[in-house]
């Protein structure tokens, strides 16, 4: 018999952008709602998250909107090929940051991804910087996907497993990483079989779609981001991983807000996909079609929280078999813009976490 309701820890969002100003007043609270305990805030502001000068002043123009609640916004730093070891470590020591995130970007200064053209192009002289690092155990997140203009796209994520990540993870044994917002099945494998201190978060969006989604009805900017979806057989690996309870697995929902202006320019479709509004309800699908609900709540709310000087939730949260209707997209009164398409935006979902 199917469960009607599913009640497991709060959780954390390994892996969220609620960007700034009028975007993070409107999306912010989508995740507040959805009573996760904290999230990893991505540093790729427009002026990107660099020094702890910078984190500090981003850390209190989200405190200010947390409208007495608990959630814990976990600063990371913006690596760039200038970032001082020192400052990575002093930031990190005054509680500053949890994590150090890694972007890449090209010789031409392209980057792979939104607010990646700060990133690094020269990963060789940032090695300093991880030794520093594996020294005080600061988790390095890496969006490893390989931006040079040669590698194909559906590639990028192998490429730079094999050229960017097995290095690192040679040269530092001891340094906790994690493998940001894993799409091919490949990776997953490597993930899971590699001897290092090393996890992945998975989204929701990857775990239901594969590349053709990005051509559903003509090309949809609704199912672009980056990694770009994969094909069928890598989604189905990564998603073995995730609902099969594989510890080195956990949900980072990679949400990912902009404007509908941007997302549905014919050219220069800006990459992301926002999920925050129903992210616990997307993944609770996931496991309830793949029958593995003993696994949800460790995937959600537990794996490698230690990581993130995180505990597991003492409070729980339910999660019921509730039909709803996800509205199309988010914006505010008040502000007018921006408008945010909802991923799933105006279906209706079969999970409803209560009140
Ligand atoms: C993210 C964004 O919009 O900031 N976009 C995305 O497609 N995922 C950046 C990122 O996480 O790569
Ligand atoms: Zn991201």
């Amino acid at each position: 018999m199917k469960e009607n309701s599913v009640t497991i820890p709060r959780w954390f969002d390994r892996h969220l952008h609620v960007r700034d100003g009028d975007m993070l007043r409107i999306v912010l609270p989508c995740t507040l709602k959805q009573r996760a305990t904290g999230a990893i805030i991505m540093p790729n502001l427009a002026d990107p998250i660099s020094t702890i000068e910078k984190a500090k002043a981003y850390r209190d123009r989200i405190t200010a909107l947390l409208d007495g609640s608990d959630f814990v916004p976990c600063m990371t730093l913006y690596l760039t090929d200038h970032t001082d070891p020192e400052e990575v470590v002093r930031g990190f020591e005054e509680g500053v940051w949890r994590a150090v995130k890694l972007y890449m970007a090209n010789q031409k200064g392209q980057g792979g991804t939104t607010g990646s053209a700060h990133g690094v192009k020269d990963l060789l002289g940032r090695y300093p910087v991880f030794e520093a690092m594996e020294k005080h155990k600061i988790p390095l997140l890496g969006h490893f996907e390989a931006v040079e203009e040669d590698v194909d796209e559906f590639d990028r994520e192998i490429v730079s497993v094999d050229r960017d990540l097995k290095p690192i993870l040679k040269s530092f044994p001891g340094l906790p990483v994690v493998f940001e917002h894993l799409t091919d099945g490949r990776a997953a494998d490597f993930v899971a079989e590699v001897d290092h201190n090393i996890h992945a978060t998975v989204t929701a969006h990857h775990l239901m779609i594969n590349r053709n989604a990005m051509f559903w009805g003509g090309m949809n900017p609704g199912h672009y981001c980056k990694p770009v979806p994969k094909r069928e057989t890598h989604r189905a690996k990564v998603r073995q991983y995730v609902t099969s309870g594989n510890r080195r697995f956990g949900a980072g929902t990679d949400s990912a807000p902009h404007d509908e202006s941007v997302k549905s320019r014919c050219y220069g479709c800006a990459a992301g996909i926002f999920t925050a509004l129903s992210a616990v309800e997307l993944y609770t699908m996931v496991f309830d079609e793949d029958n593995a609900f003993e696994h949800l709540g460790p995937f959600l709310s537990e794996n490698f929280l230690a990581l993130y000087g995180m505990r597991v939730s003492s409070e729980t949260m339910t999660i019921e078999r509730q039909g709803w209707h996800l509205p199309e997209s988010v914006s505010s009164q008040l502000i007018g813009t921006p408008t945010v398409k909802v991923f799933k935006g105006g279906a209706d979902l079969p999970w409803k976490l209560a009140g």
